[in-house]
Formats: structure tokens, C-alpha cells, sequence
């Protein structure tokens, strides 16, 4: 059976961390027996140059019917002056919303030799293995806005079902990890946090194997410094989501090393959770780990090949562990190479570890 993909490579380092990405993602399928379809579309700027919309319905069209949708990135200063309704970064949001891709999965491993390399102490960073669950539809991102003279709104607003929905997705990872599920909100003083705790607790009943704990995002944020290995799944809505995650990035020695599923309930979008760091694009310098792990989650969820996805893993630890770097964790004494060359390695080590 042949397996779509709807590969966007976006804008600025995009393309070369999705080239690199795609050629572990090959050597990962040809290992499994299993064959792919790559095809590629346009998203983000490259879109609003080419079709004068960030999100071409064709493209739409496209990721709709794909077994799976891997994204790199997209934005760019160059349309830093465009109208709201074309910035790129609606490419992301409309694929979002007409998938449906409800639930963001966001990783955040320590990597054993990148210990060292975040700003919070190494016995702090150590042994982290955060699964962070964003809800990825609601909230204030898809809320009413408006402007009005000199007033601006985002109404922040979730329903029972919305939180039901993502608080299931976070209590069945939580089966296949540590069993422990964090959700935090700003109960204390926001109404739908209050409905999403009380929604959060109901649900948790029809899990009685999970321990489920809450948190203010205000104290979450600094445990997630202080302590982050207290944490196991963390769930929480869209825009908490997205401030906690880049955050936990730092635990990890560089934001270029996450990952990300989004998932929904017909097809799933993989990306890097960095942007298109359009001050090094075109050198060959971006680190592809991000992109590199965003593939193996596509193996994982999307391909049903979870060996594949941990033989991409085990290979970037491997790689890593040989002091092979790109210049984002470089330092004196490891190697530092290419984009390009970072995704070959990557992909010999997994031909090595499949012999
Ligand atoms: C992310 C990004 C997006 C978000 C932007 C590009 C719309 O920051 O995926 O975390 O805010 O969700
Ligand atoms: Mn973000």
C-alpha cells in the first residue's frame, strides 16, 4: 500500500530542514516495506507570492485526502506588512482549523549528551520527558476578534465537548508513558479555565489508573524551570499551550530539537515546533532534529510503524552522542556540520542500526 504525504516545505529554512527530513523519512519507509507518495504543495508566503493567499485551496484539497501532511515552516519579515487575513502564519492556522487538527502533540526529551546544553542546570534538565498537550482548535486563537476605534478583542471560550475531546487524547498517552496527567489553566480567574478544570476532573473518573493533578499556568511556568521532571503529560488550551512549549524548548538545548504532531480526526500535520528563521536561511545551517523527530512521529502515529519512529530516534541520539552538531548546539570539541550533512548521518546510522 502507498502512503501520501502532502509535504509543505513553507518558507525560510524550510526547505532545507524538510529536504533533510525527508530523506530519513525514506530510509525509514524503504526499511519498513512500506512505500510513499511524496507531494508537494505550497503554504505560508511562497503561497502568497505564487497565489497571492497564504492557504491555496489545492493545497487544502491536498492535505485532506494525505495520510499525513509534513510541514517546516512558514513566515518571513518580507510580508511583515501584509493585511492580517494573508500572513502567512494563517497557513498554519487555516490547515488547523480545516483538518481538524484538534490536539497538538509536543515532546519535550531531554536528550542525554544535550544535558549540559540549556541554561537550567543539568540535574535540573536531566532525565526530562515532558509530553506537553496542547488543545489546538479553541480558545482564544479562533475566538471573536474585533476592532472598534481605539478597543481590540480575542474572546477566549471553550466548550464541555472541546475539553472532553482533548482531555481523552492526554489520559490515553498518559496510559503508555508514566500514567500521570498535569492540566493547567488559570482557574483562579478565568471562567472557561474554571470549565476546564471541572470538565478535566469529570473526565478524569473514566480513567481511575491515571493520577491527575492541577496547576495556575503563572506557578506551572516556573515549575516547568524549577523541577520540570516532576512532569509527565501536561494538557492545557491553545494559547497556554503555545507560550509553555516554547519554554520547555529551552530544557531541551535548542528549540531546533522539537517536535510536534497535530493531530486529527482524519489526517495529522508534523512539523517542528521553531519557526522559519528567515536569518539563516539559504546557508545550510538549520538544525533538521526537529523536523528529523517530527518524521518519526509520523511514522509512529500516522504510519502505525512505532519500531521505525524509535529507530529515528535511537539514530539521532546515536548521531548526537558521536558529537555531530549543527550550529545551534555546537560546541568546542564536537563536530559541526550541515544541515544537509546532519540528515545523512541521521540516515546512515538508521541503515547501520537496521543491519
Ligand atoms: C506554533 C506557532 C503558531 C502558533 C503560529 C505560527 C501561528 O507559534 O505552532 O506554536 O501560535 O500556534
Ligand atoms: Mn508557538
Amino acid at each position: 500500500m502507498e502512503h501520501k504525504i502532502v509535504v509543505i516545505p513553507g518558507d525560510g529554512i524550510g526547505g532545507e530542514i524538510v529536504e533533510a527530513a525527508l530523506r530519513v523519512l525514506q530510509a525509514a519507509a524503504n526499511q519498513s516495506n512500506i512505500s510513499l507518495s511524496l507531494q508537494e504543495y505550497y503554504a505560508g508566503g511562497a503561497a502568497l507570492d505564487r497565489y497571492e493567499e497564504p492557504l491555496p485551496q489545492e493545497t487544502v484539497q491536498a492535505a485532506k485526502q494525505a495520510d499525513a501532511v509534513l510541514l517546516g515552516a512558514v513566515g518571513g519579515p518580507q510580508w511583515d506588512g501584509v493585511a492580517p487575513e494573508l500572513r502567512p502564519e494563517r497557513a498554519i492556522l487555516g490547515l488547523r482549523q480545516e483538518l481538524g487538527l484538534y490536539a497538538n502533540l509536543r515532546p519535550v526529551r531531554v536528550i542525554p549528551s544535550l544535558a549540559s546544553y540549556s541554561p537550567v542546570k543539568e540535574e535540573v534538565v536531566s532525565g526530562v520527558d515532558i509530553l506537553i498537550v496542547r488543545e489546538l482548535n479553541g480558545g482564544i486563537y479562533f475566538g471573536e476578534k474585533g476592532t472598534e476605534g481605539d478597543k481590540a478583542w480575542d474572546v477566549e471560550m471553550y466548550s464541555r465537548p472541546e475539553i472532553e475531546r482533548i482531555a481523552e487524547v492526554a489520559f490515553q498517552a498518559a496510559k503508555g508513558r508514566h500514567r500521570q496527567v498535569t492540566s493547567v489553566d488559570k482557574a483562579n480567574v478565568l471562567a472557561s479555565s474554571r470549565l476546564w478544570r471541572a470538565t478535566v476532573m469529570e473526565a478524569a473518573k473514566a480513567h481511575p489508573d491515571i493520577s491527575l493533578n492541577h496547576y495556575y499556568v503563572d506557578n506551572f511556568a516556573m515549575q516547568l524551570i524549577l523541577a520540570p521532571a516532576q512532569f509527565d503529560v501536561v494538557v492545557t488550551n491553545n494559547l497556554f499551550g503555545d507560550i509553555l512549549s516554547d519554554a520547555a524548548a529551552v530544557l531541551a538545548g535548542s528549540i531546533g530539537m522539537l517536535p510536534s504532531a497535530s493531530v486529527g480526526r482524519e489526517t495529522s500535520l508534523y512539523e517542528p515546533i521553531h519557526g522559519s528563521a528567515p536569518e539563516i536561511a539559504g546557508q545550510g545551517i538549520a538544525n533538521p532534529l526537529g523536523t528529523i523527530l517530527s518524521a518519526a512521529m509520523l511514522l509512529d502515529y500516522s504510519l502505525q510503524k512505532p519500531e521505525a519512529a524509535r529507530a529515528v530516534e535511537q539514530a539521532v541520539e546515536d548521531v548526537l552522542a558521536a558529537g555531530y552538531r549543527t550550529q545551534d548546539i555546537y560546541r568546542p570539541g564536537t563536530t559541526k556540520v550541515s544541515t544537509a550533512e546532519m540528515g545523512r548521518l541521521v540516515e546512515e546510522k538508521l541503515n547501520e542500526l537496521a543491519k
